[in-house]
């Protein structure tokens, strides 16, 4: 295959999506992407292997969805990578799911850093083991100083638990008098969750053909434009990412006007 090469350090392009993604270029790019990576579990079930296999693969999916888009001018890219729910899973695939972001940074970390890619993460950290908690948060200090796209992974991450977290606090500053009543806007409740100082999600992107939000960002995705596929997300490549860019770039977003 062949490659060009489109900014400096950064990771080349497959040259056959020059193309589109001169053509999405044109427009306006979503500025923060939300993606519930769906459809693992039945992606290695079609192929007779364990569920592990399609995290596995779905691992290198993020990778890819990662460096394309940075290099289209994504700012923010935040994926669910464990939901406060996921604990209901058999202990192995658990324990396999928070292996996962060690293994993804030491695999992928130099790279990121390669272009320009900052490290984020939110959720509960209070559950998240140790090990995995520790290269996580190594690679969000790595990268702090980094000005390219955040990339913002959700573990142990449920919104209804978000939403009450950010009440509960504002009831304890309004009782220590740091916030009055007629304070309490969307703009002050934004800032109390974990999503402090990032701008909400213009597209999400749902793959395996599951048409729900499943305690994902509720508070975040009120004006969200929504793009679901069908697609598994280890079989979702660098063209179904365009092609959710591509349905974004169509659609009229009113937020609520006319
Ligand atoms: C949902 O598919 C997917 C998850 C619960 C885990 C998502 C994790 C990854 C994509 C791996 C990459 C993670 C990092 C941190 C790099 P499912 O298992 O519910 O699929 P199913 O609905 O087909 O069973």
């Amino acid at each position: 295959m062949f490659y060009k090469k489109l900014f400096n350090k950064q990771t080349p392009i497959p040259e056959t999506l020059a193309d589109r993604i001169k053509d999405v270029q044109s427009h306006e790019i979503p500025s923060h992407v939300a993606i519930i990576m769906d459809g693992n579990g039945r992606w290695a079930k079609s192929r007779a292997l364990p569920r592990v296999a399609g995290h596995h693969e779905g691992m290198k999916v993020v990778r890819k969805v990662a460096i394309l888009a940075n290099n289209i001018g994504v700012k923010v890219l935040t994926l669910f990578a464990f939901s406060t729910e996921n604990w209901k899973r058999p202990k192995t695939e658990v324990d396999y799911l928070m292996k996962l972001p060690a293994e993804f940074l030491d695999i992928y970390l130099p790279e990121l850093i390669e272009n320009n890619v900052r490290v984020q993460i939110i959720g509960d950290r209070n559950k998240i083991p140790t090990h995995t908690l520790r290269v996580v948060e190594q690679a969000v200090e790595d990268t702090k100083n980094n000005t390219g796209m955040v990339l913002n992974f959700a573990l142990n991450y449920g919104s209804r638990t978000e939403i009450i977290t950010a009440i509960k606090n504002i009831v304890q500053d309004h009782d220590e008098g740091k916030v009055q009543v007629n304070d309490i806007t969307e703009e002050l409740l934004s800032s109390y969750l974990m999503t402090k100082g990032i701008n909400d999600p213009d597209l999400l992107i749902r793959t395996s053909g599951e048409i729900r939000l499943s305690n994902f960002m509720l508070w975040q995705l009120a004006y969200t434009e929504l793009w679901f596929t069908d697609c598994l997300w280890p079989d979702f490549k660098e063209d179904q990412f365009l092609d959710a860019i591509e349905q974004y770039q169509k659609r009229s977003r009113r937020f609520g006007g006319i």
